[in-house]
């Protein structure tokens, strides 16, 4: 392990690891670990993603956990996954060109031309209702990624953002988090919610979407202030989704 410095944030880099987001649960239950600490790692044994799903870790692509500790209520630990999109997002902007178009994928995933090139999945400490800390563990996909997915995915090389430094991506990305973590502490969610709707993947358009129990297909009408996606259907009914997957 090699230990490092970027500004605030303290970098703790690993050839490979069978999960950053694992290895840094692991280390804040040990109290081993403070604000700000990032853990990343070349490659992944057994990254995961959301659903419990496999997170596809080779070597080329970026994968790490950042920890915080907010001084927060937990039903606002979650909205930290739309503090990290749009850092995330605005990162890749920097190294694209103007042809590709960037977008949030709710509730935390970016997209390149419609095709997702990276994830976001929270993890926070068993004690649910006085969580201490949040752990944001992200993988964007540099120069692959998997094929059999539900959603289509891409790497920013196929999408012709190339010539990329990783630990470049992530200073850039630490710089950016910093900027909006603040804002969300300070000004609460509503400037986040407004930067995340901005490039929101279909807003106003229809939407598939998985439920745990069912599918559906309704207009994507907004965001709402818990972070939740606001649908309307043909009749006009409105309903409030926390947790579901849009699929293509
Ligand atoms: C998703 O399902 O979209 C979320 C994917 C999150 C993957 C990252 S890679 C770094 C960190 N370690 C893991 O095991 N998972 C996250």
């Amino acid at each position: 392990m090699e230990r490092s410095h970027h500004s605030k944030f303290t970098i703790d880099s690993y050839q490979n690891l069978p999960s950053t987001n694992d290895l840094m649960l692991e280390l804040a239950h040990n109290h081993q670990i403070n604000h700000n600490h990032v853990i990343v790692a070349d490659s992944q044994d057994q990254g995961h993603g959301r659903y419990g799903r496999d997170w596809s870790s080779p070597k080329g692509n970026l994968y790490f956990s950042l920890l915080v500790k907010p001084n927060k209520q937990i039903e606002e630990f979650s909205l930290l996954s739309f503090v990290a999109a749009i850092a995330l997002s605005k990162t890749i902007e920097k190294f694209r060109n103007d042809s590709q178009e960037i977008s949030h994928k709710w509730p935390n995933d970016i997209l390149i031309n419609d095709k997702k090139v990276a994830g976001i999945l929270l993890k926070s400490d068993g004690n649910i209702s006085n969580p201490s800390f949040i752990i944001i563990g992200i993988g964007l996909n540099i120069n692959s990624h998997p094929e059999d997915t539900n959603f289509k995915a891409t790497n920013l090389e196929s999408e012709k953002i190339s010539n990329l430094n990783r630990e470049e991506i992530l200073k850039e990305f630490l710089d950016n988090f910093d900027i909006f973590y603040e804002e969300f502490l300070n000004f609460g969610f509503a400037p986040i919610r407004n930067l995340w709707l901005k490039k929101a993947f279909r807003l106003n358009k229809t939407i598939n979407v998985n439920l745990v129990d069912q599918k559906m297909t309704a207009c994507f009408k907004d965001l709402n202030n818990s972070g939740n996606l606001i649908l309307g259907g043909e009749d006009n009914e409105v309903k409030i989704i926390s947790s579901a997957e849009i699929f293509s």
